[in-house]
């Protein structure tokens, strides 16, 4: 009886103080949630999504589209109180807003900048945070608040369509390298989203699966990126992801947005919806789910129809209107900032072309066959060199004035091409995207622009291009995005006809002594062993962005000399991966007690097995291992120092370039615990650094420092961090099996930080 009498009087309370006459301030916000109805507050929490479909680009619900078209969604304003719209977008590799505008001759694109993948295999937290800059210069300078980025699941498998939006393998790096995004974009005055909050481990049904990961792996893999960017960057917002962990769906999980993202990480901001229409919006808010996107009018009456009956305490309302006032005082629209509509598009596109650079691996480079030469005359081979695919498809897409193709970059580098080839891969082209337009089925749902498939060439053309060129170039494109995963044959695996076009390409160049270059053009990784003995060079370029052409030309004429590291393991074959046992498109996708398998529910049955945390601890033979990739030049490395500091240690390493060309290092340091205690990974990386640009015998010494809480693993049986005490292994490594210099540490104290005993499995996990 006295809970509903409260209930009532908050409610008589807000109505009464609805007459109050007061405007949001950055100091006013409890006077403000004072005199908010309650219709005004559930409106807050709602998005706006009242807008047709036709002003959307993505085809989704339109959100305050008189302001920005094309954004992916907003909060609602309320003139009486002072509250302006903000204005969300999507993310990650630069802003997603419709181009163009009817009746405005005015353009409206958005720089296309390199991906996920691409940014992480940097290894550069000052290069990200510069592109971060870039980007959140754009979404100030096309009126937007928000950034729905960065993307930061784990790769747990190389077939998440998405995996090209998200970075690593390992958390370590994806957490650092999202703080640095986040930083940057930050610095500008607007926010970001860090996303999906969690467990979105896969595209298949993922608005309904449920991701059954141990609390473990929950805490050291999954959730573990995200802890460190928070720490790092104070994200304005997260976005709770669509998919259902151990249970209830992360949007209704208090366990997950507010004891362990709150509580634990210190998270201040607001989080929002996956962009999901009505679930239970009352269990969201009570969750700590502040904001609801793109938000559905009769979510509106849902808030006012539970605070009414009870289910749906005022407080636990208020404080989700109370992070989201706090999120709106920091905006643009807030500050009234004056947009121009004109961001600097030309000093993007040199950010994204060098950036691009420092994203691509080099895998192989036998007989110094890069740098080229710009005296050569090149054959063109493969369809993608010519349809050049800058980012992946689905809503992390972004409308890009152009992409420079590998033809075009090539030529703009100064080379000269066979001119007969580059016709016929041209005419190929305009023929296969007029049939993919033709036969477009519009009620398929994919965003963006599908692969056109790779075109056989006979042996006697490919000769007479040997005969002309003295080096062969061939691209291999790989398309994918959100709404599905990728599939082992013809994807992960080459196809047929490119791997016949591989071997008679090869044999034709190398019967002639001419060396033959792949270029690999893809958001994540994919099958290299049973091929990569054929070229004389391999260049992983990743999506790089909209002068993918250019950046590609850049690293192989030896301007830039490429210094990127795999983000991610690339196995023998895909079935080497553990969680591919349990995975969508892969077998086991049957019925039982608890539904389909992989579809309704995912087994993280390999736990801590991931990437190299399985690949190295089991010693199972890999194509390239984690953090593998060449360089023009080579480095040697000095004995480091470990210095105990307050709360762990401190490494210093002292790295020279030995070789002819200037080029920048990275240092890995992987970390070996004391036996004893729980089970280990072998090795994980606990700190990286990557050198400046050092110019032929320079040396840079790096600094590589690290906490007991980073060497930490989770004890399940006691829900702590826990510390081991003894002599830790550290390995100054360029790659996690390619170590370069060792040291020890030695704690001499057990720590042990305990937490909630949240996200335990609702079933087991054999
Ligand atoms: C995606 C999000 C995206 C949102 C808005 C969703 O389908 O999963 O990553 O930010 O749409 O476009």
């Amino acid at each position: 009886m006295g809970k509903y009498a409260n209930i009532a009087m908050a409610i008589a309370l807000s109505t009464t103080s609805s007459m109050a006459q007061v405007k949001l301030k950055a100091d006013n916000i409890e006077e403000v949630i004072k005199a908010m109805t309650l219709q005004e507050k559930a409106e807050l929490l709602v998005g706006r999504s009242n807008n047709s479909a036709a002003n959307s680009s993505n085809g989704l619900i339109g959100a305050h589209a008189e302001l920005v078209p094309g954004a992916a969604g907003s909060s609602r304003s309320f003139e009486r109180l002072g509250i302006p719209p903000t204005i969300l977008t999507d993310g990650p590799a630069g802003v997603r807003i419709n181009p163009t505008r009817e009746n405005d001759t005015h353009t409206y694109y958005a720089t296309g900048f390199p991906v996920g993948t691409s940014l992480a295999c940097t290894w550069n937290t000052e290069l990200v945070e510069e592109v971060g800059k870039a980007i959140g210069n754009e979404v100030l300078e096309y009126g937007c608040d928000v950034i729905l980025a960065p993307g930061m699941n784990l790769h747990r498998s190389p077939l998440c369509g998405r995996n090209f939006e998200y970075y690593s393998e390992d958390p370590f790096l994806t957490g650092n390298i999202a703080a640095a995004y986040v930083n940057g974009v930050q610095s500008q005055g607007v926010g970001t989203s860090i996303k999906h909050f969690a467990g979105n481990s896969q595209e298949v049904n993922r608005l309904e699966v449920d991701e059954i990961i141990s609390q473990r792996a929950l805490r050291e893999l999954y959730l573990k990126g995200f802890e460190i960017c928070v720490r790092k960057s104070q994200p304005w917002t997260v976005m709770s992801s669509y998919n259902k962990l151990n249970g209830p769906y992360t949007q209704e999980n208090g366990e997950l947005l507010t004891t362990i993202l709150r509580d634990e990480w210190g998270f201040k901001g607001v989080v929002m919806t996956d962009w999901t229409g009505q679930r239970n919006t009352a269990k969201q808010i009570a969750a700590g789910n502040d904001m609801m996107e793109p938000g559905e009018p009769s979510q509106v009456q849902e808030i006012i129809d539970k605070v009414k009956s009870g289910e749906l305490s005022m407080d636990a309302l208020d404080l989700c209107v109370r992070r989201t006032l706090q999120y709106i005082v920091k905006t643009p629209h807030f500050r009234n900032y004056k947009f121009s509509n004109r961001p600097d598009l030309k000093a993007h596109a040199a950010i994204t072309r060098q950036s691009a650079t420092e994203g691509m691996v080099l895998l192989k480079n036998d007989r110094q066959t890069l740098p080229l030469s710009d005296r050569q005359t090149v054959a063109v081979f493969g369809a993608s060199s010519y349809d050049f695919i800058a980012g992946g498809s689905g809503s992390g897409d972004v409308n890009k004035a152009y992409t420079i193709d590998l033809m075009q970059g090539i030529k703009n580098a100064g080379l000269s091409v066979t001119e007969d080839l580059a016709t016929i891969y041209t005419n190929y082209k305009t023929y296969q995207r007029a049939l993919i337009d033709a036969e477009k089925d519009p009620n398929v749902w994919f965003w963006g622009t599908p692969k056109i498939p790779e075109m056989p060439l006979n042996r006697i053309a490919i000769a007479k291009q040997a005969e002309k060129a003295d080096v062969a170039l061939l691209t291999i494109g790989r398309q994918a995005g959100e709404g599905d995963d990728r599939y082992i044959d013809n994807d992960f695996n080459l196809t047929n006809v490119e791997r016949q076009l591989l071997e008679d390409v090869c044999m034709a160049f190398h019967q002639l002594g001419k060396r033959v270059i792949v270029i690999l053009n893809m958001g994540g990784a994919i099958e290299t062993a049973s091929w990569k003995n054929l070229p004389d060079a391999i260049l992983m370029a990743w999506q790089p962005g909209q002068e993918g052409g250019n950046s590609v030309a850049d690293v192989l004429l030896g301007k830039e000399n490429p210094s990127g590291r795999l983000s991610m393991t690339f196995p023998l074959s895909a079935i080497d991966v553990p969680a591919l046992k349990n995975y969508p498109h892969v077998g086991l996708d049957k019925a039982d007690k608890n539904g389909r398998r992989n579809i309704d529910y995912t087994l993280h049955q390999e736990d801590l097995n991931v990437g190299y945390r399985y690949f190295n601890t089991k010693k199972v033979n890999v194509s390239y291992p984690f953090g593998y990739g060449l360089s023009y030049t080579t480095f040697s490395y000095t004995k480091p120092t470990v210095k105990a500091t307050k709360d762990g240690f401190e490494a210093q390493i002292t790295v020279t370039n030995t070789g002819n060309m200037a080029g920048k290092e990275v240092v890995q340091l992987y970390v070996t615990a004391p036996k004893g205690g729980l089970e280990k990974p072998t090795q994980e990386l606990k700190a990286f650094a990557k050198t400046k640009k050092l110019k032929p015998n320079e040396s840079q010494t790096l600094t590589l420092p690290v906490s007991a809480y980073d060497l930490a693993s989770y004890n399940e049986a006691t829900q702590s961090w826990e510390t081991a005490q003894g002599k830790y292994i550290l390995s100054f490594s360029s790659n996690v099996e390619e170590n370069k210099a060792s040291a020890t540490y030695n704690q001499a104290k057990a720590q042990s930080i305990k937490c909630h005993d949240v996200m335990r499995l609702n079933r087991p996990l054999e």
